[in-house]
Order: structure tokens, then sequence, then C-alpha cells
């Protein structure tokens, strides 16, 4: 049976993107875990809501849930690579201003307010994670393109190294981490796949939540696979 073991008896779980595939994954995974005692999810459809493009939603979301904390976990499972309007671009001629603006809000400027009002809800040894993207690391790009997406989440993990600082000088026990999840049957991922051989989101979310549930406050700030090797900035 699953459970998360690192985060004690009776741990309260926080998922913010609740609404997509690895979202739900995470949801099922810890109202399964016997551990658990109780998850809360945020999204766009959720009462308080949390979009990622309206940053009063953001605050008051998590104002409004500040009574329930400390929460042992919280992880931040959204994200955007294409929608209407937004596709990732396969040249610099591509690049077109209000998609490249939209996909930083959603992939980095909307989660740097989720750091920023969120981490005062976790428990001084709990763990916070951040779904990001090996794609968004600088060293391991070898292909090119799809600048915005791979900007964002390099910008994310800039974010979550920098906020990890700051939280291990008020509580040193504590994790946070920019995870990998791997290529992951979603609609985020269905038009790029090709002949990717795509993870269930459900063997993902387990594969995460391992990784989270092994790391130690040593790791705190770091960008890992699902596999829980580190990833090059
Ligand atoms: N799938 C993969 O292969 C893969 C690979 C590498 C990294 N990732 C990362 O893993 C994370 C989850 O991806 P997924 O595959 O589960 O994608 P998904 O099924 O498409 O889910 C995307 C989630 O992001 C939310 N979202 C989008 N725009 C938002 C906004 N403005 N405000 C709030 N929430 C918003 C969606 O909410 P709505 O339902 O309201 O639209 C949904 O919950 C993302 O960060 C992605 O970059 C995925």
């Amino acid at each position: 049976m699953f459970r998360l073991q690192s985060l004690g008896t009776e741990y309260r779980a926080l998922i913010i993107g609740n609404s997509g595939a690895l979202g739900k994954a995470f949801c099922e995974h810890l109202r399964n875990d016997p551990g658990c005692a109780g998850v809360t999810e945020l999204g766009r459809s959720t009462t308080p809501a949390v979009d990622l493009e309206d940053p009063t939603s953001i605050a008051a979301a998590a104002q409004s849930l500040a009574h329930q904390a400390p929460y042992q976990l919280i992880v931040l499972t959204s994200g955007l690579l294409h929608r209407q309007g937004v596709q990732p671009e396969k040249s610099l001629a591509a690049i077109e201003p209000e998609a490249l603006q939209a996909v930083f809000q959603v992939n980095a400027l909307g989660p740097a307010l989720v750091l920023r009002d969120f981490l005062p809800l976790l428990d001084r040894k709990g763990a916070m994670a951040v779904l990001s993207a090996r794609v968004g690391s600088i060293g391991d790009n070898r292909l090119g393109g799809w600048y915005a997406y791979r900007a964002s989440k390099a910008a994310l993990n800039m974010l979550v190294k920098t906020a990890a600082i700051e939280l291990a000088r008020q509580s040193p026990h504590a994790r946070l981490l920019s995870l990998h999840p791997g290529t992951v049957q979603s609609a985020l991922s269905l038009p790029f796949r090709g002949a990717a051989a795509a993870r269930p989101a459900s063997q993902a979310a387990m594969e995460l939540l391992s990784v989270i549930d092994r790391s130690l406050p040593a790791d705190s700030g770091g960008f890992f696979s699902y596999n829980g090797e580190r990833i090059e900035w």
C-alpha cells in the first residue's frame, strides 16, 4: 500500500492545479494514503479559486486557507505548453508577444506568487514541490525550439532555488523542490509526444511522491527527475 513516510502521521496536503492529469493523480494517491489526514484541492474551478493569470486570486486563496495551516505537503501541478493562440515555437520567428506572456505568467510569474503566498502555510518540517520540466534545463538544451516554455521553466527553477535559500533560513528542515515528471499522458503532452513513451499520470505522480518522500533538507532548491536523479540547470 502507498504510504508517505517523511511527513509524519496525519499529514495534510494541498494540491494547486487539481484539474490536470498529474494534479488529479496526486490528489487520488494522497486521498488513498492512510497517513494523509486530508487533501485540499485548488484550481481555477474550486472555491476559493486559484488562477495563475489572476494574482489577486492567488493571494485571496492563500489567505482563506491560512486558518487551516500548516500543511505538511504542498504541490503546484499546473502548467501551460499550448492552448488556443499558444503553440510551442519552432523558431525565433514564431515568437508572439501575447503567447510568450501567457506562458511566462502560468509557468513562472504565477508560481512566484504561489511561492510568496503559500510557502508561509508550509509546516516547518514539510515539503513543497513545483512541477517543472527537463526542457527548462539550460545545460540539457540540445534541440532548441519551445522558447517560451523552456525559458519559463528555467525561470521557475531559479525562483524555486532562490526561495529555497530563503526558506532554509527560517525552516532548515523544510524542503522545496523543482520536479520533472517525465513524458506523461495528458492534454499538455498529447500533440507533441510523437514516438516517446508517455507514462500514465498515476505512475508519474506516484514516482514524484516517492522522490519528495526520499528528499532531504539538503536537497531543497534542487531540480530532480521522477527517478530521483538530479537534473543539471
Ligand atoms: N505531461 C508531460 O509530459 C509533462 C512533461 C514535463 C513537465 N510537465 C509539467 O507537469 C505539469 C502538469 O502537466 P499535465 O501533464 O498534468 O498537464 P494538464 O493535464 O494539461 O494540466 C495542466 C494544469 O494546469 C492548469 N492551468 C493551466 N493554466 C492555468 C491558469 N491560468 N491558472 C491555473 N491553472 C492553470 C490546468 O487547469 P485548467 O483545468 O483550469 O485548465 C490544469 O490543472 C505542468 O507544469 C507541466 O509543464 C508535464
